[in-house]
């Protein structure tokens, strides 16, 4: 089947769904990520959720009072994805699961909502984007964050051309302990069983985890693809950790955009910065505090006032832009190679770090 005659085949089920039909939708992970999906389906009329599945009985009833108890339940999630009534598969599970589950929906003939990072390495990834291109089936990946009000003000000034060409992003963010009710892993190489966030095997990185919402908004403003990066971190302070709980990157973008990224997991309540230089202006704000904007002889004036995005939670703006990539048969805006493009600042810092070595474009080839 050419991508076109699939993209034809699912536009003719998107057709049916736009005429009344309702979404069917199975979610797999019904853990703390699975919420805010629930959250976004119980708010959307044409969200219909038919199918749950985790490896935890009780996690799946839970979410099941919520819908009314009508959705199948699965302990396995392949049982999930054989079921005829589901159209959509939604993937919220730890990130090294991301490739079997997306890549067997896919082949199954459903469109997939893959929860972010699109897969813990870079081939991995690619893997999955070229299985979606082959299956015809729309695949998007939740970077919920392009969604969200304050990001897409700061584009909207950027896109303006405000503060000119934008030649330098700083962004340091802080935090306390991963969340303690993560589900469990076990280690294969340790056989110690913990946290899934605490496994470089399990999360990929830290990087990949957390700092991979950060850095989707920076390719969107730097609008380039990775050149160089050298980086640095470590676990420090949680020595049950194996993913690094501090680390620091430098980017630079072929087009000359340089970025600095500033990450520590045992820094609770210090309130996270962004600074974007251009050449003509700086914007500058913190997750305490408004946006300002920085212009030569006016300092921390206001910026014009954001259009769109609001009052709308970002994981509702999220699927409905999904939904409208099936019923148009279309990429999604989220679409894998927006995830991957973000992605690559994380692998490339990885492989900086543990290799002690300069990355480049090479390294992606
Ligand atoms: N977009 C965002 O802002 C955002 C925020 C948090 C987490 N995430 C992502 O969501 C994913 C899940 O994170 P989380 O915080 O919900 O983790 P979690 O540990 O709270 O939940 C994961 C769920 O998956 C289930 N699970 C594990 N293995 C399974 C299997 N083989 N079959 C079926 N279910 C299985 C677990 O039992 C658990 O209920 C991760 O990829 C994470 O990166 C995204």
């Amino acid at each position: 089947m050419t991508r076109r005659d699939a993209m034809t085949a699912a536009a003719g089920v998107s057709l049916a769904m736009a005429q009344g039909q309702r979404w069917k939708i199975g979610l797999i992970g019904n853990g703390n990520r699975g919420t805010a999906h629930l959250g976004a389906y119980v708010n959307m009329p044409e969200a219909n959720v038919t199918a749950l599945s985790d490896l935890e009985s009780s996690r799946m009833a839970a979410y099941n009072t919520k819908l009314g108890g009508k959705a199948a339940q699965y302990n396995d999630w392949r049982e999930l994805i054989k079921d005829k009534n589901v159209d959509i598969v939604a993937i919220a599970t730890p990130n090294y699961l991301h490739p079997e589950m997306a890549i067997a929906a896919l082949r199954a003939g459903k469109h997939v909502l893959l929860e972010k990072p699109i897969a813990i390495d870079y081939k991995l990834a690619r893997q999955i984007q070229a299985e979606a291109k082959k299956s015809g089936r729309v695949l998007a990946i939740g970077m919920q964050r392009r969604f969200m009000a304050r990001d897409h003000w700061v584009q909207q000034i950027v896109d303006s051309g405000a503060i000119g060409q934008v030649r330098f992003i700083n962004i340091g963010e802080y935090r306390g302990d991963w969340s303690p009710k993560g589900s469990l892993f076990t280690d294969p190489e340790s056989g110690r069983r913990d946290n899934w966030r605490f496994f470089q095997a399990a999360a990929g990185s830290t990087e990949l985890e957390f700092s991979v919402h950060a850095f989707s908004q920076v390719t969107q403003l730097a609008k380039s693809p990775l050149a160089r990066c050298v980086a640095s971190g470590g676990t420090v302070h949680y020595k049950d950790h194996q993913t690094r709980d501090i680390c620091q990157g430098s980017i630079d973008f072929a087009n000359g955009v340089r970025f600095n990224y500033t990450f520590c997991l045992f820094s609770a309540g210090t309130p996270g910065n962004t600074v974007i230089v251009g050449d003509k202006g700086t914007i500058r704000y913190t997750t305490e505090s408004g946006i300002l904007l920085d212009m030569a002889g006016k300092k921390g004036q206001a910026p014009p006032p954001h259009t769109g995005f609001s009052g709308e939670k970002p994981e509702v703006a999220m699927y409905r832009e999904f939904f409208a990539a099936i019923r148009e048969s279309r990429e999604p805006a989220l679409n894998a190679e927006l995830a991957i493009e973000a992605a690559k600042i994380a692998y490339a810092m990885e492989i900086a770090t543990v290799e002690n070595r300069v990355v480049t474009a090479r390294d992606f080839a």
